[in-house]
C-alpha cells in the first residue's frame, strides 16, 4: 500500500523456512489486510522502511537452541509492534528472550488437541476457557520455560502450546494457525491482527491496481516496455496492467511454438485486440519447434529445448524494438516464494518449471514484475477490475512448454493434431455442462500405447488418451476431479468417435502427490 509516496505494509511475516508461510500470507490478506515476507535477517531494516503494526514469525525446520539457527535482531522485542510467533517462531521467542527450548520426547505432527488455560484477546470469540481444539501440529523441539513476563496460555496433551506477555503484545502458538486442520486458526489470525494489532482491513485490490498504474508510469517514463504474451491469465493481467498505465508504449510478443490447445493464436491475438491498445508482434514459429524437437523423448530435454528456442526468437524480435528498456513479467509471488525456499534447502528439483526471473540478462532489459506480490486468485481479482472477460481471466493454466509435455514420448504434427482436437472437445463439453470453473485444471494426454479395438466391424489399432481432471488452491498439491459417470461415458464416446486417432480412454484418479499435475 502505498501512502504518501511511501509503500506501508500492515503485517511482515518474517519467514524461517516453514513449507506453511505461504498459507500465513493467504489467511491475512483473505482478512483484507496486506501483507509481505521477509527475511529474518532483513527484519529490523524492514519495519524502518515499511511501517507495519503487526509481525508474525513464521515456522522453520531449525532449532531455536543451536548456535547458529536463524534468529531476529534483539531490538525487535522491544519496539512496541505486536508479534505472533509461530512453532519455531514461538520457539526463537523463547530462546532470545531468556526461556528455554529443548529436543521433545513427545514430538507431535498432525492433528493435536489444545486446552485454553487462560483468557485470551488471542481466543476472543473463538476458543473457551478450558476447552479442547483441535490444530496441526509439526514439531520436534518444545518450550520447557517461558520468559519472564509471558504466561502459558494453552497445553496440548504433551506441550506447552500458546504463550502470551500481553503488556508487550509478544504472543505465541506452538501449533499451525494456518493450516486448515487447525480449526480455529483462521479467528485466532483474525484476533491477532484486528484486535490485538488493530490494523484496519482495507487491502482491496482496486488499491493495487491504482498504485501500480502510478508505479509503472513512474518507473517507466516515456521508455518503452516489452512483455511476452501467451494468453494465460498472468500475462494477459500483466499486459492490461501495463497497457492501462502507458497505453502503446507497450509492446506484446507472442510466440507461437505450435503446441498451443486449437484455436488458440487465434483467441489469444482477438482477445489481445479488443482488451488493449498496445502493439503485438505475432510470430509463427510452429515449423522450427517441430524441427527442433524431432526425435526427442525425454520430458526435460523437451522443456530445455523450448525454452532455449524461446528465448532465441524472443531475443531477435526483443531487439528490433528500439528504445525498449524494460521486459514485464507475470510473475507471481509463490514463484518468488518457491525460489527462495529452494535456494540453498535439500529439496530436488522435481521438474524444471520454477523459472523465475525467466530471459536472459544479455537482453539488457530491466524487469517489471507487477504481480509479483498477487496469488492466483488475486491476479483473477485484479483483471476483472481490469475488465477482462471470464474467459480469459477463469482460464486454467497452461505449461509454458504447452501440449509437448502432454505427449509423452516423441512429438509428432499429427500426435499434436489428435491431441488438440481430444482436448477442445472435452474442454468445450466442460462449459458446456458449467464444470470448467470448479476446476483447477483439466487437460487431456495423449499416451504412447496403441490397443486394439473394434469399430463398426473393423478392427482398430490406435492411441490412448488420458483425461485428467484436478482441483488445487495453487498447483503445490491437487485434489482429483471426479466426474459422473454419464459425463465421462459421453465424454469418451464423443472423443473417440469424432478424433480419427483414439479407440480408448482413460480416466486419471491420482492426486498429487503422489503425482505430479503434468504427466512429464
Ligand atoms: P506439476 O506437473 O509440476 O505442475 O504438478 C504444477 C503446475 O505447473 C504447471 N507446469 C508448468 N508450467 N512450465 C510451466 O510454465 C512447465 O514446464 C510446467 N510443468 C508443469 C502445470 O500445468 C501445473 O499447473
Amino acid at each position: 500500500m502505498i501512502n504518501n509516496n511511501k509503500k506501508y505494509v500492515p503485517v511482515l511475516v518474517v519467514d524461517f523456512g516453514s513449507q506453511t508461510t505461504q498459507l500465513i500470507l493467504r489467511r491475512i490478506r483473505e482478512i483484507g489486510i496486506y501483507c509481505e515476507v521477509i527475511s529474518y535477517q532483513q527484519i529490523m531494516d524492514k519495519i524502518k522502511e515499511l511501517k507495519p503494526k503487526a509481525i508474525i514469525f513464521s515456522g522453520g525446520p531449525s532449532s531455536a537452541f543451536h548456535r547458529f539457527s536463524p534468529k531476529v535482531d534483539k531490538e525487535v522485542f522491544d519496539i512496541k509492534i505486536p508479534i505472533l510467533g509461530i512453532c519455531y517462531g514461538m520457539q526463537i521467542i523463547c530462546e532470545q528472550l531468556n526461556g528455554k527450548v529443548n529436543k521433545t520426547h513427545k514430538r507431535e505432527f498432525g492433528k493435536a488437541y489444545i486446552r485454553a488455560l487462560k483468557k485470551s484477546t488471542l481466543f476472543k470469540d473463538n476458543i473457551k476457557l478450558n476447552s479442547k481444539t483441535q490444530v496441526w501440529m509439526s514439531h520436534g523441539d518444545e518450550v520447557v520455560k517461558v520468559p519472564t513476563g509471558f504466561e502459558i496460555i494453552a497445553r496440548s496433551d504433551n506441550n506447552i502450546a500458546a504463550i502470551s506477555n500481553k503488556k508487550k503484545k509478544i504472543y505465541g502458538l506452538q501449533f499451525h494457525p494456518e493450516v486448515i486442520h487447525t480449526l480455529k486458526g483462521k479467528q485466532l489470525i483474525r484476533n491477532f491482527v484486528l484486535h490485538i494489532a488493530k490494523i484496519k482491513q482495507e487491502w482491496k485490490i482496486n488499491d493495487f491496481l491504482e498504485e501500480q498504474v502510478s508505479l509503472i508510469k513512474n518507473k517507466v517514463g516515456k521508455n518503452k516496455v516489452i512483455c511476452g504474451l501467451s494468453g494465460g491469465v498472468d500475462s494477459s493481467v500483466v499486459a492490461a496492467l501495463i497497457n492501462k498505465a502507458i497505453g502503446n508504449q507497450l509492446t506484446c510478443i507472442f510466440v507461437d511454438h505450435g503446441l498451443l490447445r486449437k484455436y488458440e493464436e487465434k483467441e489469444v491475438i482477438y482477445n489481445f485486440k479488443k482488451y488493449t491498445n498496445a502493439k503485438i508482434i505475432y510470430v509463427n514459429a510452429k515449423n522450427l519447434f517441430m524441427q527442433k524437437l524431432k526425435g526427442i523423448k525425454d520430458p526435460e530435454r523437451k522443456r530445455k529445448v523450448i525454452g532455449r528456442e524461446f528465448i532465441k526468437i524472443f531475443e531477435i524480435e526483443a531487439k528490433k524494438i528500439k528504445d525498449a528498456k524494460f521486459l514485464a513479467q507475470g510473475t507471481l509471488y509463490p514463484d518468488v516464494i518457491e525460489s527462495k525456499i529452494i535456494q540453498g534447502s535439500k529439496l530436488k528439483v522435481i521438474k524444471s518449471h520454477h523459472n523465475v526471473g525467466g530471459l536472459p540478462k544479455r537482453l539488457n532489459l530491466e524487469l517489471i514484475e507487477p504481480l509479483r506480490e498477487l496469488f492466483k486468485d488475486e491476479v483473477r481479482s485484479l483483471g476483472k477490475e481490469l475488465n477482462l472477460p471470464d474467459n480469459i481471466i477463469q482460464r486454467h493454466p497452461f505449461p509454458g512448454p504447452g501440449l509437448a509435455i502432454r505427449i509423452p514420448g516423441e512429438i509428432t504434427a499429427n500426435k499434436i493434431r489428435i491431441l488438440q482436437n481430444a482436448d477442445y472437445i472435452y474442454i468445450n463439453e466442460l462449459k458446456k455442462y458449467k464444470l470448467y470453473n470448479k476446476i483447477w485444471q483439466a487437460f487431456c494426454v495423449l499416451l504412447p500405447i496403441r490397443s486394439v479395438g473394434v469399430m463398426g466391424d473393423s478392427r482398430s489399432y490406435e492411441l490412448t488418451l488420458s483425461i485428467r481432471a484436478i482441483t488445487s488452491k495453487d498447483g503445490m498439491t491437487a485434489e482429483v476431479f471426479y466426474f459422473k459417470e454419464d459425463f465421462i461415458q459421453n465424454l469418451a464416446g464423443k472423443i473417440i468417435g469424432q478424433v480419427k486417432g483414439i479407440n480408448r480412454v482413460l480416466y486419471d484418479i491420482t492426486s498429487k502427490p503422489p503425482a505430479t499435475i503434468e504427466w512429464e
